[in-house]
């Protein structure tokens, strides 16, 4: 059986004596159990190829995409240019925390990631437990925010921030930017598999109705600092070319950490598909 680390956190563990490449069932829902409880596992050495990182996203439900570099390589091996290209402008945005596809109708349930070309200095990711600093806020907040909801915008968060060139000029794939109505969700979600309360914040959070665009981003920004503040619920990894980890998008918000960007770095990541009603946005529903 393989072997649990746990980290020195709120949250995550690392995962050793495992191959993600042949996992028997008894073991996959032992698997799926732990991640629920600790929302981050991290198997080092693993060296998945896409089609094996894909088959073992699977396991843990349906996909919203297969796969997905996050790159500033260029498919003939060239570096691309660290200030005027599109795909570099997605990168620098995924330096501020959120969580992915809060901007769709569905937002995911988490994701496969695993690197391939890491840089010599940074570009770690980071991420943050969404349900310790939830459970830690004063009742005071908790009673200002359990039933407020937000709208939450890639076109505002992305698209109008780092200046993106229009569809046809660009090759970045625009996803998520065109999405309308923006979806709407509650700033304090429960998760449907745990059933613990916890924060659905970060950087697409754009409007709260019943407030100014600035008020609500301010409280946005405010329970962000509260949770990444805290360095027990926040862990930062250090890749190696090889490492793959498995997060719950529904707990925790992530982040990737600045990096010399005439340097090549190259991660995939596969997206799991949220589902149809509990992580459906209220307008959607
Ligand atoms: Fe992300």
């Amino acid at each position: 059986m393989f072997k649990v680390e746990k980290l020195d956190r709120s949250f995550g563990a690392k995962v050793f004596d495992i191959a993600l490449t042949d996992i028997q069932e008894d073991e996959m829902q032992e698997l799926y159990q732990l991640w629920l409880e600790h929302a981050l596992l991290i198997f080092p050495g693993q060296n998945l190829n896409n089609e094996e990182q894909v088959k073992f996203a699977k396991r843990f439900g349906n996909l919203e995409f297969d796969l997905s570099p996050i790159s500033n390589v260029r498919t003939d091996g060239t570096v691309r240019d660290p200030y005027d290209d599109d795909i570099v402008k997605s990168l620098r945005g995924n330096m501020e925390w959120h969580h992915d596809s809060t901007y769709m109708p569905i937002q995911a349930k988490g994701a496969v990631f695993t690197a391939h070309i890491v840089p010599k200095k940074g570009g770690e990711t980071g991420w943050a437990d969404c349900r310790a600093s939830y459970e830690a806020l004063d009742q005071e907040m908790k009673d200002k925010i359990d039933e407020l909801s937000a709208f939450h915008s890639y076109e505002f968060s992305q698209k109008d921030r780092f200046g993106h060139k229009s569809k046809e000029e660009s090759e970045f794939n625009s996803y998520g930017f065109d999405v309308d109505p923006k979806p709407l969700r509650p700033l304090v979600k429960t998760h449907p598999e745990t059933g613990v309360k916890c924060l659905t914040i970060g950087r697409h959070v754009h409007r709260i109705p019943g407030m100014s665009d600035m008020e609500a981003q301010k409280l946005a920004k405010d329970l962000e600092e509260f949770t990444t503040g805290n360095k027990f619920w926040t862990y930062h990894h250090s890749w190696e070319s090889g490492d793959a980890v498995i997060w719950d998008n529904r707990c925790l918000m992530h982040q990737a950490c600045p990096w010399d960007l005439t340097e090549p770095r190259t991660m995939y990541h596969a997206r799991l598909e949220g589902n149809a009603i509990t992580e459906a946005a209220s307008n959607y529903l």
